[in-house]
């Protein structure tokens, strides 16, 4: 069926967070995708346990986003969104903007989640200085957070080998909160852990030291994913918002995973009943299909800064030549709509219960050291070999993959993600197959 040559030669292809050497080594190619299955080159089905990246919320090759995709690419390929403009572009900001949390609804488009989250913290710099108050520049992140790679990214983030490498080129005036996962308290809860909102308070510590007048904005992932899965503690979000809400420090939530459903519902923020000022979203935005970001800004601070000068002057002096791509946005019209159509946040409400006893019955499996969870998403840490760390998750990794079922691993810590259109019995394959994978590592 598929006509593409076999490929001989993988030397060109430096590749993203891959251990290159290893990988060419013995590649796991992925030709085709439908639905719940990916395809490899040797021929066999493999169910997506992850949503490719945290991304295909809906399944994969969705008729209905692929006829918007095709449409689009014959009838405009490509426009300027720099002083032009298309309808696409204006009609998915407001499909956008009707599933954020109220008053979120100024869409501003980027390609990627990094992207997003660079622009999300240039425009509460932007913010703060057209209020008069530019000496605001101090972002605050927190250990153990992926905002994506790029410098501001990485400045806020909190994992230490995408930041060792660039150490002397990160943003200067950056803090930390402290990460919330500590297994003496919290190991194997299923949900929310009742232990850890006190955590939040380490943010008056910071603007105690630096004072408030200095602080920009707090970013934080909702739920941490690419660390491991670290789920909040019941009432740290509420915290960290009346702690920036006193202090007049915007508060980001990046939601680049949590956006568009993980949790039952369209953002985490409404999944946990608090409304950042700024919300950074991509990957299931529009199902993964073509590149696409956005950063949500609550009205007031899109008014503050395009207010603040002349009507004919630039307001931010910020943007990508394929901000609101024309094809990436009708993709992301599609795929809203088949969110609603097919009411997949709901149901992906109704299978978080089965996902959370599936991912738990784990629990006496070798190696298993917690598991969490909370709507489509799991973490199982594993203990790690002595003097080789990631080495068994990656070996887990690989057989679950052998075996029919894509696993994320990073670390120690195994991931799982999986479209919303998941059923029952491939909650079970995905949970049966790694148990078999963990009983046969050392
Ligand atoms: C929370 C979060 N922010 C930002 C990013 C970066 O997104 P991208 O890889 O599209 O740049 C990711 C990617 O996984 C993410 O999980």
């Amino acid at each position: 069926m598929n006509a593409r040559p076999v490929i001989d030669d993988l030397s060109s292809f430096w590749m993203p967070f891959t251990a290159n050497r290893q990988f060419k080594a013995a590649p796991r190619l992925l030709e085709s995708a439908k639905g719940m299955y990916y395809r490899s080159t040797d021929g066999r089905e493999v169910l997506d346990g992850t949503a490719g990246l945290w991304c295909v919320n809906a399944g994969h090759c969705r008729e209905e986003i692929v006829d918007a995709v095709t449409r689009t690419l014959g009838t405009l390929d490509f426009a300027p969104t720099f002083q032009m403009g298309h309808p696409i572009a204006f009609e998915a900001a407001t499909k956008v903007a009707s599933l954020m949390p109220e008053g979120l609804d100024r869409i501003f488009f980027t390609n990627s989640g990094s992207e997003s989250v660079d622009t999300a913290l240039k425009i509460a710099l932007a913010y703060h200085r057209a209020r008069g108050e530019g000496q605001r520049t101090r972002l605050i992140g927190r250990e153990r957070g992926y905002h994506g790679v790029g410098f501001g990214g990485i400045s806020v983030g909190g994992i230490a080998p995408n930041r060792k490498t660039f150490s002397g080129a990160l943003l200067p005036a950056v803090d930390h909160l402290p990460h919330t996962h500590d297994l003496a308290h919290n190991a194997f809860t299923k949900g929310q852990p009742a232990w850890g909102d006190h955590l939040a308070d380490d943010l008056e510590r910071i603007v105690a030291l630096h004072d408030p007048s200095t602080i920009a904005a707090v970013i934080v992932e909702p739920l941490a994913g690419s660390t491991g899965v670290l789920v909040p503690p019941q009432g740290y979000l509420q915290k960290l918002r009346e702690i920036c809400t006193k202090y007049g420090i915007l508060l980001i939530f990046d939601e680049v995973i949590t956006g568009f459903g993980r949790l039952g519902k369209a953002t985490a923020s409404e999944y946990f009943g608090v409304t950042p000022d700024l919300i950074t979203m991509a990957k299931a935005i529009n199902n993964a299909t073509i590149p696409l970001g956005a950063v949500a800004a609550h009205r007031n601070v899109h008014d503050t800064v395009v207010n603040a000068g002349a009507a004919n002057a630039i307001e931010l002096f910020h943007g990508y030549t394929y901000s609101a791509h024309p094809v990436a946005t009708a993709a992301a019209i599609a795929t809203l709509d088949l969110y609603q159509r097919d009411k997949l946040f709901e149901r992906a409400a109704s299978k978080a219960e089965k996902f959370e006893s599936a991912a738990h019955a784990l629990r006496d499996a070798p190696y298993v050291k917690d598991i969490r969870n909370l709507g489509l998403v799991a973490g199982i840490e594993l203990d790690s070999r002595d003097g080789a760390p990631g080495a068994r998750a990656y070996e887990v990794f690989v057989k679950c993959f052998e075996a029919g079922v894509l696993v994320r691993y990073t670390g120690d810590i195994l991931a799982f993600s999986p479209p919303l259109i998941i059923e029952d019995d491939q909650i079970d394959q995905i949970f049966g197959t790694v148990r078999k994978a963990l009983e046969s590592v050392k």
